[in-house]
């Protein structure tokens, strides 16, 4: 459950009458999925989860937080805005720095949204949307925000909060930021969001990296990595960071189980989990997983929304939830690194959230779409079959192809393929080590147009013979580790 702010301490009576009303709150808690429950939910109804210890408390999160981080102060003319959105309007200001809504130029903003109709901004709702709001985010898209997360993920009883921010990278730049120091040690899978990588790269990472298979991340192999490194007095990582459903660039789903059990380790070596889910939606198999938000009974997730894939990614909409100690740093990040973010796009997307039956017929559509393009690019693929090995991707965006014969791919993406007017992604593009020999490449199916599918697939067959061919003859190539 979202809950914004500390419960006093609760007497025997009381806290049975809490209980008693609990159904009463469940049932308020989710007026709006009564539709549309199963496509948005994703919790499980299975409550029994085996974290260990009870939820961290607000003293516990300052052993995650970088030095830098502490450091940070609120910035007190944003507090002030806080309390003008708190206070009534009549209350006389001479406080705010905000410009005088009269200098704004936009009369007017007129936008048709499929399913939900018409927004129209003006007058007073417009000058809002124009003007500066909470470091935390627009209020109404707040509260709704928090409606939301309650309702799809039915997330444990921890103090947790959610703040908007300008898509899932924000999310994971202001993430790193706050956690890592200098050398830090982090756990990621082997091959991930290249996003990631670069928001790491300036803190100079110990990286652990973990291989996967199929089912992505896989728990056993974390969990005897991470009691190797405990035995032998190695620095122990303090975050993971993994992309569930439909992880970028390979494609796979983390089931039930291991989210569980990798969940479990996180309580037992004591660290957080960063859960970018932006491909949450994309899933295609009818089978609904848990969200690691879900399962947080110890207040180590922070989970990373956005709407980039499935919305509009110029819109920059996301959303963080996390719980309360680590928000109310994120806010204070907010405030010294854009004050929030853009009012339009919150006003926007605030109307596309409380529309949930539109929403979710809309991510319905946005699935089957994409669904049908994965299809149709694996149909078209089955004529690489002897070339290249792969798995059909369950969610996510992408095919991972590791080609044969080919020990790095790097000569073939940027030489060879481009000469035959082809453009994919090399593998090595989503390792932390950019220049190590990569055998794998990344196909996206979600914009290639259908007429081109088959032409693509035909022309990455003769690349990769092509391919194949200089490594029999030993000719020399330009290889990644020469860049
Ligand atoms: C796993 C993952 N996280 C985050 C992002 C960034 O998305 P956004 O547009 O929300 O910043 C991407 C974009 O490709 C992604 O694949």
């Amino acid at each position: 459950m979202i809950v914004t702010m500390k419960f006093p301490r609760m007497n025997k009576e009381l806290l049975k009458k809490f209980i008693d009303i609990r159904p009463v709150m469940n049932a308020l808690n989710r007026r709006y999925s009564q539709n549309h429950e199963e496509f948005f939910k994703m919790y499980s109804e299975d409550c029994v989860i085996n974290g260990y210890g009870g939820p961290l408390t607000a003293d516990d999160y300052t052993r995650f937080f970088s030095k830098r981080s502490m450091r940070r102060e609120p910035a007190l003319t944003r507090e002030m805005t806080n309390l003008s959105y708190k206070v009534g309007k009549h209350v006389i200001s001479l406080a705010e720095g905000m410009p005088n809504e009269g200098v704004f130029p936009i009369s007017k903003v007129d936008i048709e949204v499929k399913g939900t109709g018409r927004l129209l901004l003006e007058g007073s709702d417009l000058s809002a949307a124009l003007q500066y709001i909470p470091s935390q985010g627009l209020p109404p898209l707040l509260s709704e925000l928090r409606q939301f997360q309650n309702d799809v993920h039915r997330p444990p009883a921890v103090p947790r909060d959610v703040i908007v921010t300008n898509g899932g990278q924000h999310g994971i730049y202001q993430c790193m930021d706050l956690l890592m120091e200098e050398g830090d040690p982090v756990v990621l899978n082997e091959y991930t969001y290249t996003g990631a990588h670069v928001a790491l790269k300036p803190y100079n990472p110990e990286i652990i990296s973990i291989p996967e298979d199929q089912y992505g991340m896989i728990p056993e192999t974390l969990e005897s990595i991470l009691s190797a490194r405990l035995s032998r007095g190695l620095k122990m990582p303090k975050l993971l960071y993994i992309i569930p459903t439909g992880s970028n660039p390979t494609g796979t789903v983390v089931p039930e189980e291991r989210r569980r059990k990798i969940y479990e380790l996180a309580c037992r070596f004591d660290f957080l989990i960063i859960e970018d889910d932006p491909y949450v939606f994309c899933n295609y198999s009818e089978k609904r997983v848990p969200t690691f938000l879900s399962l947080d009974t110890c207040g180590r997730v922070i989970r990373l929304d956005s709407l980039s894939k499935v919305v509009s990614a110029g819109l920059r909409a996301g959303w963080v939830t996390a719980p309360t100690p680590v928000l109310q740093k994120l806010e204070l990040h907010m405030q010294s690194e854009l004050l929030h973010s853009c009012t339009l796009s919150q006003v926007i997307l605030h109307h596309l959230i409380s529309n949930r039956e539109a929403l979710a017929s809309h991510l319905k559509a946005a699935r089957d779409l994409y669904r049908q393009r994965r299809d149709a690019l694996s149909d078209a693929l089955q004529g690489l079959t002897g070339l290249a090995d792969w798995t059909l991707p369950d969610a996510g965006l992408f095919f991972w192809l590791k080609v044969r014969g080919v020990e790095d791919v790097h000569n073939m993406v940027f030489r060879t393929a481009l000469k035959r007017g082809l453009m994919v992604v090399p593998g090595q593009a989503f390792s932390y080590y950019t220049n190590a020999p990569c055998q794998y490449i990344r196909l996206t199916f979600s914009r290639i147009r259908y007429e081109n599918m088959n032409t693509a697939t035909r022309h990455l067959a003769d690349i990769i013979k092509e391919e194949q061919q200089l490594y029999l003859q030993k000719l020399p190539q330009r290889l990644a580790t020469e860049r």
